[in-house]
C-alpha cells in the first residue's frame, strides 16, 4: 500500500533545509517522504507561491495549494505534515483530522497554548489519528541508547545536570526540556529568570532556571546569546562518570570515576570510552517517517506522542511564568495555564 502524504507549510523544516549542502544527513519532511518507499508525496501547500513552486519543482510534487482546507478536500492525504509556527497547528491539525488523514507529523512546540495542545491530542485521540511530534532526537538510537543506558544505572545516580541552548525558550527550550524529559523522566517542578544573553526572537525570550525531576536530579538551564553562536549541550554528573551531550546532540563525551593520581583517598573522573557509537548517521528525518508508518500500522505509541509535545510546552509555560514572578517555583502540572508561547 501507498500512503499519500501532504505538507503544510514550505519552509525551512518543511522543505527547505535540504537546500543547505553542508547537512549531511535528510533535514526536511519533503526530503524524508520523497526517499521513503510506501509514501508518495502528493501536495504540497503555502502562502507563499514562488517557494511552492519551487519545492513543488524540486520534489515533483504535483498538487500545489496556497490553502490548506482545499488541499485536503481535493487529496485524501493519508499522512500531514504540519510545518508551520505553533499558533497554526490546531487549526490546520482538525482540518486534517477532519478530511480522513490518518497521521500527523507535527512541528515543534506542538502549540501555542495547553488548550490547544489539549484539543489536538482529543481530536487525534478521538479519530484514531496517530500524532507524533517532530522532537527529532528522539528518533535517533544515538539518544535512545543514552535514555537507556542512563536508565539502567550507567551514570549511578544523576546528581546534577547543566543544559546550554541559544535561540529562545520555546523555540530551542521546546528540544532540550524534551530531551531531558526522555532522558531524566517527568518534571515536577521549574524556576526561571530572563536571561541576559539574547534570544533570536523578542517575542520568545532566552530563560536561564531549573527543573526538577521526579527521581531528584535537577537541570540548570542556561541560555546564551543566539548572536554569537548556536548551542545545544546537556552534560550530566551521575555518581558513577560524567556525560557530556554536545555538538547539538551529534556527540558525547563519557568519563568515569577512578582513583585519583593526584591525591590519596579522592576519586576522580577520568577521560573513558562512551559505550554508545555517537559515529553512525544520525537520520532524524529519515527515521521518524519511519516510525509514523510503523506506529500508523501496528498502533503502537509514538515515541514522540501529542502527550511528550504538550508536556514540552508544560515546561515552557511554568519556566515563562517563574520568570514572569522573578523566579518563584512553579510545581507541575500546571493547574490553569492560560499563558500562550510566541515560537517559530
Ligand atoms: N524540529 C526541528 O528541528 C525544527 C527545525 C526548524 C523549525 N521547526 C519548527 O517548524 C515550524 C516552521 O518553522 P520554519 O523554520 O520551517 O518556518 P518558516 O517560516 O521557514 O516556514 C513556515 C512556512 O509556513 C508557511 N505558512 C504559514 N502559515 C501558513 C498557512 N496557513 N498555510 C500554508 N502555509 C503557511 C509560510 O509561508 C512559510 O513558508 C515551527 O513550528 C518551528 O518551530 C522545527
Amino acid at each position: 500500500m501507498t500512503y499519500r502524504a501532504g505538507i503544510v507549510g514550505c519552509g525551512r523544516i518543511g522543505c527547505g533545509f535540504d537546500d543547505d549542502p553542508r547537512r549531511g544527513y535528510v533535514s526536511t519532511h519533503a526530503g524524508a517522504y520523497t526517499r521513503t518507499t510506501g509514501i508518495e508525496l502528493a501536495a504540497l501547500c503555502d502562502l507563499d507561491e514562488e517557494k511552492l513552486e519551487r519545492y513543488g519543482e524540486k520534489f515533483s510534487v504535483p498538487g500545489r495549494y496556497t490553502d490548506f482546507a482545499q488541499m485536503f478536500a481535493a487529496e485524501k492525504l493519508d499522512i500531514v505534515s504540519i510545518c508551520t509556527l505553533s499558533a497554526t497547528h490546531l487549526e490546520i491539525a482538525r482540518a486534517a483530522v477532519e478530511s480522513g488523514a490518518k497521521a500527523i507529523f507535527c512541528e515543534k512546540p506542538i502549540a501555542e497554548s495547553l488548550s490547544a495542545a489539549d484539543e489536538m491530542i482529543r481530536l487525534c485521540a478521538e479519530h484514531n489519528v496517530v500524532l507524533l511530534i517532530d522532537h527529532q532526537r528522539r528518533f535517533d538510537p544515538f539518544h535512545q541508547r543514552i535514555a537507556a543506558f542512563l536508565r539502567e544505572g550507567g551514570l549511578g545516580r544523576v546528581q546534577q545536570v547543566t543544559c546550554y541552548y541559544t535561540a529562545g525558550v520555546a523555540n530551542t527550550g521546546t528540544h532540550l526540556f524534551d530531551l531531558l524529559r526522555f532522558y531524566l523522566g517527568d518534571v515536577k517542578w521549574v524556576e526561571g529568570r530572563i536571561s541576559a544573553n539574547a534570544s533570536s526572537s523578542n517575542a520568545d525570550p532566552n530563560i536561564d532556571g531549573w527543573l526538577g525531576f521526579s527521581d531528584g536530579a535537577v537541570a540548570a538551564i542556561q541560555a546564551c546569546d543566539a548572536r554569537a553562536y548556536t548551542i545545544f549541550e546537556i552534560h550530566l554528573l551521575g555518581t558513577k562518570g560524567r556525560l557530556r551531550v554536545t555538538s547539538h546532540g551529534f556527540s558525547a563525551e563519557f568519563e568515569e570515576v577512578r582513583d585519583s593520581g593526584r591525591y590519596s583517598g579522592y576519586r576522580e573522573l577520568f577521560p573513558s570510552t562512551l559505550p554508545i557509537d555517537a559515529d553512525r548517521p544520525h537520520e532524524v528525518m529519515l527515521n521518524g517517517v519511519a516510525h509514523l508508518l510503523d506506529c500508523m500500522e501496528t498502533g503502537r505509541n509514538p515515541v514522540s506522542s501529542g502527550e511528550d509535545g504538550r508536556a514540552a510546552l508544560e515546561v515552557i509555560c511554568g519556566i515563562s511564568q517563574s520568570a514572569l514572578e522573578c523566579g518563584s517555583r512553579v510545581e507541575m502540572p500546571l493547574t490553569g495555564a492560560s499563558l500562550h508561547i510566541a515560537s517559530k
